[in-house]
């Protein structure tokens, strides 16, 4: 039997990813993305495995919410302990997602301090027990890894390498090292190298390219040009919240500003309380921006502490 990830990649050439976003791809976010250009395939934010595993589980627990709408949707989790991460595994199947995917790729300092994320490129050991005590946890359900190509250098070829050899069902390549962040533009000669690497070592491990790309039609080109069967795209839904549309259109200051406000609404009802409330703060870039007045609309937005003081600001933009 094939599974999802190769199912998608059948079915669409390539298909589409949001990336987890830490912060910002949550529950609500992706349910408005879900409802208005959904994408082939969606994930969790980074969550952490110690912390399910502990007196955290409370805190932690709302980053597996998911809705039947998200679907397919992957839990991504990051940690140190492989035996945790055999009980999230054990938990994620329970909780019915589509498959749980490992990262490997997070650059910041005090997360490859612990010894994850990009750490564990320098670590393959830790890296191959992580995906068995997934596979173990898990029986049945896909195992991915999120990875870069490397931390302070390129290193495809033995890392990929490796990863391929533990016969992972899928492989998210964001085509950068760690140490580069997202400040150079990705190399996806080297994306196209691992998918190589991919066709003689473990044909039915599917691969997604990431970096750098905003809008579907550069999709199609990498998907033709490196041979990548998935693309994810994170910073793009920045730019463009209906990046994943399937015939992309200008959309209105209107359709913007009332997708605003069906956010805040949501953001609202699902965090209640002020002090939760600043963290939507950060999304109205997304909206307000390219028209008349924007700049000072922003400004008063970034003051806003509930949903009917931006309703009250946004009102008068849509009259
Ligand atoms: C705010 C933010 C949070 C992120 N959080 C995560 C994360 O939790 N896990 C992860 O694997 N990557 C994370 N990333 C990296 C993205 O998933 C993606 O790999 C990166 O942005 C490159 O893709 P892009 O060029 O399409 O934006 C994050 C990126 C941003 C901008």
């Amino acid at each position: 039997m094939i599974n999802f990830w190769q199912q998608r990649a059948r079915d669409h050439k390539p298909f589409l990813v949001l990336a987890p976003m830490d912060g910002v791809t949550d529950y609500v976010f992706r349910e408005l993305i879900a409802d208005i250009a959904k994408p082939d395939v969606m994930f969790t934010e980074f969550t952490n495995t110690e912390a399910l595993c502990s007196r955290g589980y409370e805190k932690t627990i709302p980053r597996f919410r998911y809705s039947a709408k998200q679907q397919p949707i992957v839990a991504h989790i990051w940690g140190t302990e492989p035996k945790n991460f055999f009980t999230v595994a054990k938990l994620a199947k329970d909780l019915g997602f589509d498959g749980i995917d490992i990262n490997m790729g997070c650059p910041v300092r005090d997360v490859m301090k612990m010894g994850c994320g990009s750490a564990l490129i320098k670590n393959p050991g830790l890296a191959a027990a992580m995906i068995t005590a997934v596979k173990e946890g898990a029986p049945g359900l896909p195992v991915s890894v999120k990875t870069r190509l490397g931390v302070k250098s390129i290193v495809t070829d033995s890392w990929i390498r490796f990863l391929l050899l533990q016969h992972v069902d899928a492989i998210t390549i964001h085509g950068r090292t760690a140490k580069e962040l997202s400040k150079v533009p990705a190399h996806w000669d080297e994306i196209g190298i691992a998918v190589k690497l991919r066709d003689t070592l473990s044909p039915d491990t599917v691969i997604i390219g990431n970096g750098g790309i905003v809008r579907r039609d550069q999709a199609a080109v990498v998907h033709e040009s490196y041979g990548v069967d998935g693309v994810m795209i994170g910073t793009g839904i920045f730019h463009n919240p209906w990046v994943f549309e399937k015939t992309p259109r200008e959309h209105s200051k209107k359709e913007m500003l009332d997708l605003l406000l069906a956010h805040a609404k949501q953001y609202e009802e699902c965090y209640p309380g002020e002090h939760r409330f600043a963290a939507m703060r950060k999304y109205f870039k997304i909206y307000v921006r390219s028209f008349s007045g924007a700049t000072t609309l922003m400004k008063e937005l970034m003051e806003t502490k509930n949903f009917s003081e931006v309703e009250a600001l946004i009102r008068p933009h849509l009259e």
